[in-house]
Order: C-alpha cells, then structure tokens, then sequence
C-alpha cells in the first residue's frame, strides 16, 4: 500500500466513523493538506447529510465549496460536531505537532471550538517523542528575529521558512533539533514569548482519536 492509499482509507474511515454523529444541523470543521484533502473528497459523499462546515484555510475553503459543500465562517457557528485534520506527528498520548502546511493558528482555533477532534494520519506520523518533525512557530512579522533568539534559548534552531506567509499575514519558524518530552508544557512556554501568535503542539486540546493507516488496514487509538 502506498502512502497516499493509506491517507485515503483513513480519510474514508473518517468519513464512516463521523456519519452516524451527523444531522442536517451539524457543521464538520475540515483540516489542511494532503489527507485533509483526501477526507474533503470522501466528504462529499456524505454531503446531504450535514448543514455545512467550516475550514482551516484558504485552501481548505476553496477545495470545500468546489464541492458543493456550504463553508460558514466560524464566527456564525455556535456548535461543531467533530473536527477532522491530519497531523505531521504523533505520540502514544496523541500529543500532535501541526502546521507543516502552515495553517496551524486556524486548526487550532477550529479544533478548540469542535466537540470532538478527530485525527486522520498514515503510519509514517507516529514517534515515540515529538521533536523528529521540526516545530512551527506562526510569528508576528516585527517579532520574527526576538522569537527566534528566544527559541535558540529553548536549544530549538529556529528557521525561517522564507517566502511564506500564513493565511493571517504572519512568519512561521519551524524549529528543528527539539526532542519534546514534555508537549503540554513547551506549547504554553513557546505561547507565551511575545510576538508568537501559537505554535503545532497540540498537547492541551490533543487529538480525542486517531485513525492511523497501516499496510494492514486503518488502526484506531484512543487514550
Ligand atoms: C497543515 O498546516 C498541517 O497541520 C497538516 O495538518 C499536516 O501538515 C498534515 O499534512 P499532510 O496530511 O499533508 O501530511
């Protein structure tokens, strides 16, 4: 099985796994990038039998509404049902580092706001200790030099991933060299530096499930 056949039985699985949760009131929040992608695809399916849903990104927007799928703006929703996204990497406590694609302040937002956080990934994700897949950092632009000097303190080295702008107008960071024992804690500290708008751990509002494709079929792990 090859990795895109993978990221496509867990999107598809995703899709089964959140079908009885749904009415025709409910709004999906949709994650960012290449499993996202897959998800959207099987989404459309099921796609009379939800209100509509709401994106992590431009991309993800665009993507949604080529469909046929209603996209709200998350400010004209009260309730989200589930939220499904994939993740760069995972721990055994479906501690998650995001934002590869650079989207990580909206999924975050996103998946604070759902009932239920689903995370769709392809065996390659899981680590045993965070860290091995440098960590974003979505950076105030004036602030871009300050964070990088606080986060060398961290022992992390800081890069600028030069050319990109998130869809909020900010820098992102992407951190290498971290081994991260303790998620919870680091994303508060690297929060916590000004001009930091958030950062890819997902630790405090982790993931509630995963689906992770193997070469045997799709494995789910929850806590
Ligand atoms: C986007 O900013 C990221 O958080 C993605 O969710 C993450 O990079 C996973 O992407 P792939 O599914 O393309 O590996």
């Amino acid at each position: 099985m090859t990795q895109d056949e993978m990221k496509q039985a867990v999107a598809q699985a995703a899709v089964d796994y959140i079908k009885p949760k749904l009415s025709e009131d409910s709004i999906v929040g949709v994650g960012t990038g290449s499993t996202a992608n897959f998800f959207i695809d099987a989404l459309a399916e099921i796609k009379h039998l939800f209100d509509g849903a709401v994106a992590s990104s431009e991309a993800t927007a665009e993507r949604l509404k080529n469909h046929g799928i209603t996209v709200y703006e998350l400010n004209n929703v009260a309730e989200m049902e589930v939220y499904v996204d994939g993740a760069d990497e995972f721990d055994g406590g479906l501690n998650l580092v995001k934002g590869g694609g650079g989207a990580l302040t909206r999924e975050k937002i996103v998946a604070a706001v759902a009932k239920e956080f689903v995370c769709i990934v392809d065996s390659t994700k899981k680590v045993d200790v965070l860290g091995e897949f440098p960590l974003p950092v979505e950076v105030i632009p004036m602030a871009r030099s300050y964070v990088a000097r606080e986060l060398v303190k961290l022992d992390g080295m800081p890069v600028w991933r030069e050319g990109f702008v998130t869809d909020n107008g900010n820098l992102i960071l992407d951190v290498h060299d971290m081994e991260i024992t303790e998620p919870k804690e680091l994303e508060e500290f690297v929060n916590n530096i000004t001009g930091v708008v958030t950062n890819g751990l997902f630790a405090n509002r982790g993931a509630d499930i995963v689906l992770m494709g193997t070469e045997q079929g799709v494995e789910t792990l929850t806590l």
